[in-house]
Order: structure tokens, then C-alpha cells, then sequence
């Protein structure tokens, strides 16, 4: 009799450390395994940017390498690309939004994978990688520089004198203030688009599913799983954040307030056409090195970008690789950890979205696991320690 109470108590003390939605096993129909598949594969297969020719050139990823981190760039002399950038915060800086010449309204994205984009910045404001490396320069609230600084530094530096003459064929004083300017921010791309984000246990995951591999399989977490199966499914998450950088690429407006101090809007999207239609570095520019010029493949979105009302108020859909290392989080830092995020799309007040993104959103109103499995999802998007 006693045993049989012990054994009644071990039962239920079993069944109390495991609720039933825990202890199934996850498992995926046929058209989510083609959904996950299509988060992958990672990296990547290698590409160049024809509108850059010192693209994937191993002397221009040099000299990238030693502008990105030299704070003469900015006339202040303590304002490096690497300030804001830093390499052990994954090209970010860990602040709400970023701190330069002046404080800024935006927060610093990653630049891990960066080169992959069709648009750059929150807003979209440059089409290349370049063209997003010579906004800064210039930025008021960021280095504060200007293409007479930028010349002057290179041909008084011996070592950037002479890396630049190795890179481009022509001295830094006879190519001409505003070219030098172009080439600076080209070197700095061909060092960007170096900066690949590592393999993590999500792609281990996606893999083994695309494998066949259940052995493989079953080592992903649970929760991950679950997490997942929501961000597929139900969440709709995958609506905007798809393919291996979990990104549309696009812009949305998700309801985070694009109030920036009384009276004053971040005009997002909105204000990103406007800077990218009135500036000359771009795929549409002389300067694109592109054979094609403004008719190439690669051109195709630049050149069809209209100005519509619909673009106000909406940021860049992030990459989500690696966004553990990113806090805090959106376009203006607002929201300083994953669980806040969480709430963001568990609670969003639809009243407040725009009727574009209405129709995708709405308040998802998930129980604290279904929180807790998203964020292990988002959690596996960063390689392993
Ligand atoms: C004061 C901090 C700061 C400095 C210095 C800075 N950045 Fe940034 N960077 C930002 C912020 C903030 C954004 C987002 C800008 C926006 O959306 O308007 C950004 C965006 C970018 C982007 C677009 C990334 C993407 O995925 O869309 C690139 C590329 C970039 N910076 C490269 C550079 C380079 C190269 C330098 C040096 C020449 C530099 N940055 C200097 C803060 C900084
Ligand atoms: C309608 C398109 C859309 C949908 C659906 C969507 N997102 Fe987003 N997501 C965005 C946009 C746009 C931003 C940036 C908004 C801003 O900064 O104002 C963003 C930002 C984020 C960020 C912050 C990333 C960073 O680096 O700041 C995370 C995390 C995130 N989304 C996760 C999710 C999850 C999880 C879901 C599903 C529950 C989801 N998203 C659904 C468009 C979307």
C-alpha cells in the first residue's frame, strides 16, 4: 500500500514538471519544413557589387580596414567609424540611439551582413554600401567631415597615402576632392562586405531538416522549435522577416512611435527617398562603376522608387541574425531588451498602425511561453559562444 502512494506521488510529481504542451515532441508539416528551409542556406554563396570595382579587391579591404577604425576621418579627430561600429558589440554600440559629433535620433544597426542589403540605414537613404559609407563621413550628427578633410588626411598620411596609390592606380591628389571622397567610401565597403555573420544553431537546424538528418534534428531545443513553428505560423512574423537574413528588405511601419522631441517626427522611409533622390552616390550616378550604369539588373529598385505617403513612419525590416548582441532594439532604441520586443507584438495598439500595416499586424496576445519560445527562436540566431 505504501509503495503504491509512493509510486501515485512520483506520477503526479512527473506530470506536475511537465505540462502536456512541453513534453510533446515538436514535428513539422510539409509546408513549414519548405517555409524553414527557406531561411537558408548559410553564409550566403559569395558575391561583388559591379557598382564598386575595388568590391572583394584584398587591397581595398585593407585600406577599409584602416579608415574604419581612424578617427581622423572626423575633424574632431575622436570620432572613428569603429566608435559607433565596435567589433566586440557586433558593429553596434550597445546605446538607444547613436552618439557622434552631436546626438543622433536613430540607433546604430549592425554591419554584420550588411552587404547583402538592397537598401541601407533605417530609412533606406542610399542603395549601396558605399553610398551608405559616405553618409556618415559627411553626417552632421556623425563624423561631421567633409571631402576636403577626408583628401587632406590621406595624402598628408604616408601609410594611407601610399595604400590609396596601391588601390586605385592614382594618388589621392591628382584623382580630385569629391572622387577621393567616392573611393574612401568604396574601400570601405570592399572592407564591409567582409564582415559575415557566423553559423548558428538555427542553420545546424536547417540544414539537418533539408538532410533528412532526424538525429541531427532532434539536438535543436525545444523551445527554439516551438518558437519557430510561431514565427511561421501564427505570429506571421515570416511576412516581413524571410529568407536566410530574415528580412524582406523592405519597410514597414510596426507602430513604434516615430516621435523624435516635441513637435518632431522621424519621417523614416519618407525622408529616406527624399535623400536618396537629391544625392549623386548612387547606382543611378556617375560614380557607379557598374558597365550597365543606370540600366543594370541591380538598378531595378532605385530606379522605380517613387515617393508615396505610405513611406512615412515606416523603417527597414532588421536582419534578425545575431540579434541577442544588438540591444536595444528598433529604429530608435526604444525597446531595451527581447522580452520588450515580445510585448511590442503581443500588445500593439492596431488603432495606431498605418492601414498598410494593419492588414499583417495585430496584437498577437501570447501566453508567457509562447513568449519564452520566440525569444529562444530569436536567441538561435546568434552563433554559438
Ligand atoms: C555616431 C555613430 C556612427 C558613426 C561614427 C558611424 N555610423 Fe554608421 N550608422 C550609424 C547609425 C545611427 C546608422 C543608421 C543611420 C540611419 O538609419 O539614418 C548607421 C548606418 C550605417 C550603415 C547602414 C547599415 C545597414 O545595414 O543598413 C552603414 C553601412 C554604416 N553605418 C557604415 C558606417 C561607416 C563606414 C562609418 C564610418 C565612415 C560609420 N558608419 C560611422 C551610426 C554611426
Ligand atoms: C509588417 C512587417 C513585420 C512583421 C509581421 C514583423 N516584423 Fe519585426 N520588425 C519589422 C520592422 C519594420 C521592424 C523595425 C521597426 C522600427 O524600428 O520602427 C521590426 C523589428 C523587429 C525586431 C527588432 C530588431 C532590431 O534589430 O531592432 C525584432 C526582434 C523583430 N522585429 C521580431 C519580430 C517577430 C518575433 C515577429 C513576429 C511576432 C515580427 N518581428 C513581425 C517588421 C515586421
Amino acid at each position: 500500500m505504501i509503495r503504491l502512494l509512493v509510486l501515485a506521488a512520483a506520477l503526479i510529481g512527473a506530470c506536475a514538471n511537465a505540462p502536456s504542451a512541453i513534453a510533446q515532441a515538436v514535428s513539422f508539416s510539409e509546408p513549414e519544413r519548405a517555409a524553414i528551409l527557406r531561411f537558408g542556406p548559410w553564409p550566403p554563396p559569395p558575391s561583388t557589387d559591379a557598382s564598386n570595382r575595388v568590391s572583394g579587391d584584398e587591397k581595398a579591404i585593407r585600406l577599409g580596414l584602416l579608415l574604419f577604425n581612424d578617427p581622423r576621418l572626423s575633424p574632431s579627430g575622436r570620432v572613428a567609424c569603429a566608435s559607433c561600429h565596435q567589433p566586440e558589440q557586433a558593429f553596434a554600440d550597445g546605446l538607444p540611439v547613436a552618439v557622434g559629433a552631436a546626438k543622433g535620433v536613430r540607433n546604430t544597426p549592425s554591419l554584420l551582413d550588411a552587404g547583402f542589403s538592397r537598401w541601407f540605414g533605417w530609412a533606406g537613404a542610399n542603395d549601396t554600401l558605399w553610398g551608405a559609407s559616405i553618409r556618415p563621413i559627411t553626417a552632421a550628427a556623425e563624423m561631421a567631415s567633409a571631402a576636403e578633410h577626408v583628401q587632406s588626411l590621406i595624402t598628408t598620411d604616408t601609410a594611407l597615402s601610399a595604400t590609396f596609390t596601391q588601390t586605385f592606380g592614382e594618388s589621392a591628389e591628382a584623382m580630385g576632392t569629391e572622387p577621393v571622397l567616392v573611393a574612401v567610401g568604396k574601400a570601405l565597403a570592399a572592407y564591409q562586405e567582409t564582415l559575415i555573420s557566423k553559423r548558428t544553431p538555427f542553420d545546424a537546424f536547417r540544414d539537418a531538416l533539408a538532410a533528412g538528418n532526424t538525429a541531427a534534428t532532434s539536438t535543436y531545443a525545444d523551445s527554439a522549435k516551438r518558437g519557430l513553428k510561431l514565427f511561421i505560423g501564427e505570429g506571421r512574423c515570416s511576412l516581413c522577416h524571410l529568407g536566410p537574413r530574415f528580412t524582406s528588405g523592405e519597410f514597414d511601419d510596426i507602430g513604434v512611435p516615430f516621435f523624435t522631441g516635441p513637435g518632431k517626427v522621424d519621417k523614416g522611409r519618407y525622408a529616406g527617398i527624399q535623400y536618396f533622390k537629391d544625392s549623386a552616390f548612387t547606382r543611378l550616378g556617375a560614380y557607379s562603376d557598374d558597365p550597365a550604369g543606370k540600366d543594370s539588373p541591380a538598378a531595378i529598385p532605385s530606379r522605380h522608387v517613387a515617393l508615396q505617403g505610405r513611406a512615412f513612419g515606416s523603417f527597414k525590416v532588421p536582419s534578425l541574425r545575431g540579434v541577442q548582441e544588438t540591444a536595444p532594439y528598433m529604429h530608435n532604441g526604444t525597446l531595451k531588451t527581447l522580452p520588450e520586443v515580445m510585448e511590442h507584438y503581443s500588445k500593439m495598439d492596431q488603432e495606431r498602425l498605418h492601414i498598410d500595416g494593419a492588414a499583417i499586424l495585430r496584437p498577437l496576445n501570447l501566453s508567457p511561453q509562447q513568449a519564452l519560445d520566440l525569444e529562444a527562436f530569436l536567441r538561435s540566431l546568434s552563433p554559438m559562444k
